[in-house]
């Protein structure tokens, strides 16, 4: 792959997002020291390659369809000290584990992507923190400054961004191995998942767990060992934040000509930067990754469209998807006109959701939280609004963590507000730990069928 010039001419060139207004971007003090890193960046060989990017889009594509069903899933945002090797590999067996329960729900290929190898960044409501008289920028994630409240640590360094790559190559190169190495073959993943039906909270499970377990035997019995028994593709993902860094991971594919942001795979667009006139969708209308936008409950059925005209104005199947973050509340009202108007539209998009985001709540005891029933509320929203339209419901966007923390309410374990500070440890938004995220996978598999 070829590195396009820094800033090329705009005129039939692709880095016209600089002259877009761009959105939660962080103020670095050192111009200087940012185009050193981005020319250090530009220099580096790219985490993903056009081929699986690619492939990805295709099978996106039959998940537009209702030929195969999209798991989104990894922490609200990544921090370097947790990419750790046993972390990174609980997080993966996790996702792979919910994409066996909801495989065999839905009869359908799981198309399994994680947040996960660039997901260290995070825009926020206000541009600073105010803690009694000290007030400090806010913490924007890994990539940019430090959560700890120091004005050294918040100010924004861009020599995050080189770390930002380092983490990414490190966590591709596990996913890579665990993916491959025999670690994600379907028989072990079932039985770990006969570990967690076997605890007595998730008795109600239990049906739908044997009959996995005999469709598991009978593969054997049959002798099917085929390599894609042993083997799964993994892709990754993150919201397409900090431009700086994104142009700079973008390259020319030597073989077609075409853009790609090689940070990773599927990139999206968050509620708070998809303005269609915004740098963030000017960036992204050039590259050809699989592309997401997330929704919200004030998204209007024009805004959606203009979405499509500038992300996916030929209507290419797999190129875009909308991740509807409606909350619980307005699910069954706030969606139904997006579906219908994209329906009449034509254009072809594959319809997730998320139903994390617009179920924040705070506890009693003043930290952020979900309850696991209002999220498990808008999936069945988002089943419903597609059934009643005759549209396809394509997949779940989720954040969760193969630890075991306490950050949401709810689920079988009955985690209450009290609990949650035993072990609560995102730094952001509250995660699915490892048993609700797998509880999730078996309701959603039951809405499956
Ligand atoms: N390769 C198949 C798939 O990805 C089957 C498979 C192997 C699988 N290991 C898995 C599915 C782990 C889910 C989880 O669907
Ligand atoms: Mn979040």
């Amino acid at each position: 792959m070829r590195q396009p010039e820094e800033l090329e001419p705009v005129a039939g060139g692709w880095n016209t997002w600089r002259q877009y207004p761009s959105l939660q971007q962080p103020h670095y003090p050192d111009e200087h020291a940012l185009r050193a890193v981005t020319a250090e960046l530009r220099s580096r060989p790219p985490l993903v390659f056009a081929g699986e990017v690619d492939d990805l889009r295709d099978e996106l594509a039959a998940a537009g369809r209702g030929e195969a069903f999209v798991l989104t899933g990894g922490d609200c945002a990544e921090t370097f000290a947790e990419s750790t090797a046993d972390h990174l590999r609980l997080k993966i067996q996790t996702i792979l584990q919910m994409a066996v329960v909801l495989t065999y729900g839905a009869s359908l290929p799981v198309i399994k992507i994680g947040r996960i190898a660039g997901q260290y960044a995070k825009p926020r409501s206000s541009d600073i923190e105010k803690r009694g008289d000290v007030t400090l920028p806010s913490y924007r994630g890994d990539a940019v400054n430090s959560f700890e409240f120091t004005e050294e640590a918040r100010t924004p360094d861009p020599g995050r961004l080189l770390g930002t790559y380092q983490h990414a190559a490190a966590t591709f190169n596990l996913i890579r191995a665990f993916t491959k190495g025999g670690y994600a073959d379907l028989r072990l993943v079932h039985h770990w998942n006969r570990g967690f039906t076997s605890n007595p909270a998730y008795a109600r499970y239990e049906s739908l767990a044997s009959e996995i377990h005999r469709a598991v035997k009978f593969m054997e019995a049959a002798g099917a060992d085929f390599e894609s028994l042993r083997q799964v593709d993994l892709f990754s993902s993150h919201e397409a934040l900090l431009l700086e860094y994104e142009a700079a991971m973008t390259r020319v594919d030597s073989r077609t000509g075409d853009l790609y942001d090689t940070s990773g795979h599927f990139l999206w667009v968050g509620e708070r930067t998809r303005d269609p006139q915004g740098a963030h969708v000017e960036l992204l209308s050039h590259v050809r990754n699989p592309l997401g936008v997330k929704l919200g409950p004030t998204t209007t059925p024009e805004e959606a469209i203009a979405l499509i005209d500038r992300l996916n104005p030929d209507g290419e199947p797999g190129r875009l998807t909308f991740i509807a973050r409606m909350g619980s509340k307005h699910i069954r009202d706030a969606l139904p006109p997006l579906v219908e108007a994209v329906k009449a539209d034509g254009r072809p998009v594959i319809w997730t959701t998320d139903p994390m985001h617009g179920n924040t709540i705070t506890s009693s005891t003043g930290l952020k939280t979900r309850q696991f029933e209002t999220i498990m509320d808008e999936v069945r929203g988002f089943f419903e609004v597609h059934d009643a339209a005759g549209t396809v419901p394509g997949g779940i966007h989720v954040e969760l963590t193969g630890d075991d923390v306490t950050e949401i309410i709810g689920g079988s374990e009955h985690l209450d507000e009290q609990s949650l500070k035993d072990r609560y440890e995102t730094l952001v938004d509250p995660r699915l730990n490892h048993q609700q995220s797998l509880e999730m996978a078996f309701q959603v598999a039951e809405l499956l069928r």
